[in-house]
């Protein structure tokens, strides 16, 4: 019997991406899939997501498996230092650095492959990642000079567009729409919530990358709210299912006792599959189509859950983690996290299948 299983559901992604271009009309999409495609897969992402515009990665390793799996739309990378082997990979296939920092400047300098398209970052107010407003003419005036590089767009990222109620975006729009006037290049701000929030954000490129996976980043509204599916269901079977007398403890430290003899199921996951360890007593969990709550400590390879609401459990079904009727971002709150935690969390123990 399977254990841990992700299935990814590609139907579910492209869906998610005719969201994005419902909400986003005008906007070209570069899809957010760094991270292993949130943990989904890149690969598979990017090949449901074939619709995309383009995609967004971290890394250059990240845009090199894209490139290798042969996906030739447009890749930026979008917080990869720059020195000579990755300028020279990304003159070789065609990627768009996003810089950054005045260190990647110096290796644009020095590189003399093919015509480089780049984003250049500014520090809206996030302070991460960018370059400060007032250094953004002296940074243009040197990368004006580089004949090999072209600057393909504008970029900044929003700290709090979660949140439709704090000013810090509208302020960092403001700073955006002022450091960027009468500059020639595309324009991209917002990730998901940009998306979700701020119309205003939209711009000529959006790098959603959450909402494809059917999660909302709003703090006030749920994924279901704005049509988006979860795009992977994660389960395990229930590998055994006890009797337990009144008052008993179950599992390690012994922080649950039974309020009432009952009946109490095993299901072959834990944190060696990546379900999170501080998950509660109370996480929800859905099996044999209701909700039973886990109880107990969650363990290496299994979690305990109270089956009274569950008479016709039985061993060998299949128990429902997140996706599947359970939605991943109420699992998460409950384990003090972000479904972009829970689904870059998981382990190879976990099967992956794509449906
Ligand atoms: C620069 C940048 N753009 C876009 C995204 C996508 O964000 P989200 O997954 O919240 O849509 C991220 C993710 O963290 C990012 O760092």
């Amino acid at each position: 019997m399977i254990r841990a299983r992700a299935i990814i559901d590609r139907d579910a992604l492209a869906h998610n991406l005719s969201r994005v271009r419902a909400l986003a009309p005008h906007s070209r999409v570069y899809a957010a899939v760094k991270a292993d495609g949130y943990g989904h897969g890149a690969v598979t992402v990017a090949g449901a997501l074939a619709a995309a515009d383009g995609f967004a990665v971290s890394s250059l390793d990240e845009a090199l498996q894209l490139r290798w799996a042969g996906i030739d739309k447009p890749v930026a990378m979008l917080s990869q230092q720059l020195d000579a082997t990755v300028c020279e990979q990304a003159g070789e296939y065609g990627l768009e650095p996003v810089v950054f920092h005045e260190t990647q400047i110096e290796a644009l300098e020095r590189y003399v492959g093919p015509a480089l398209k780049i984003w250049v970052k500014l520090d809206s107010g996030m302070h991460r990642l960018g370059f400060a407003p007032d250094r953004v003419d002296a940074i243009v005036t040197r990368l004006a000079a580089l004949e090999r590089i072209e600057i393909n767009g504008w970029l900044t990222h929003l700290a709090c567009a979660d949140d439709p109620s704090r000013p810090e975006t509208q302020a960092q729009l403001d700073v955006f729409a002022q450091v960027t006037a009468g500059r020639p290049g595309l324009r991209s701000i917002a990730n998901s919530a940009g998306v979700l929030g701020w119309p205003a954000a939209h711009a000529d490129v959006v790098r959603p990358g959450i909402m494809l996976y059917g999660s909302s980043p709003m703090s006030d509204r749920d994924a279901s709210s704005y049509d988006l599916k979860p795009a992977m269901h994660l389960s395990a079977p229930l590998i055994a299912r006890n009797p337990i007398a009144a008052g008993e403890t179950i599992g390690y430290g012994a922080t649950w006792r039974t309020p009432e003899a009952m009946d109490i199921g095993v299901i072959g996951i834990g944190y060696g599959d990546g379900y999170p360890r501080h998950a509660p007593s109370g996480t929800p969990v859905l099996i044999d189509g209701v909700r039973v709550p886990l109880v107990g400590r969650v363990s290496m390879d299994m979690i305990t859950v109270d089956l009274r609401n569950a008479p016709n459990a039985k061993v060998g079904d299949r128990a429902t983690l997140w996706g599947g009727g359970l939605d991943p971002d109420e699992v998460a709150r409950h384990a003090d996290t972000i479904a972009y935690e829970l689904f870059c969390r998981l382990t190879p123990r976990v099967r992956f299948e794509v449906i």
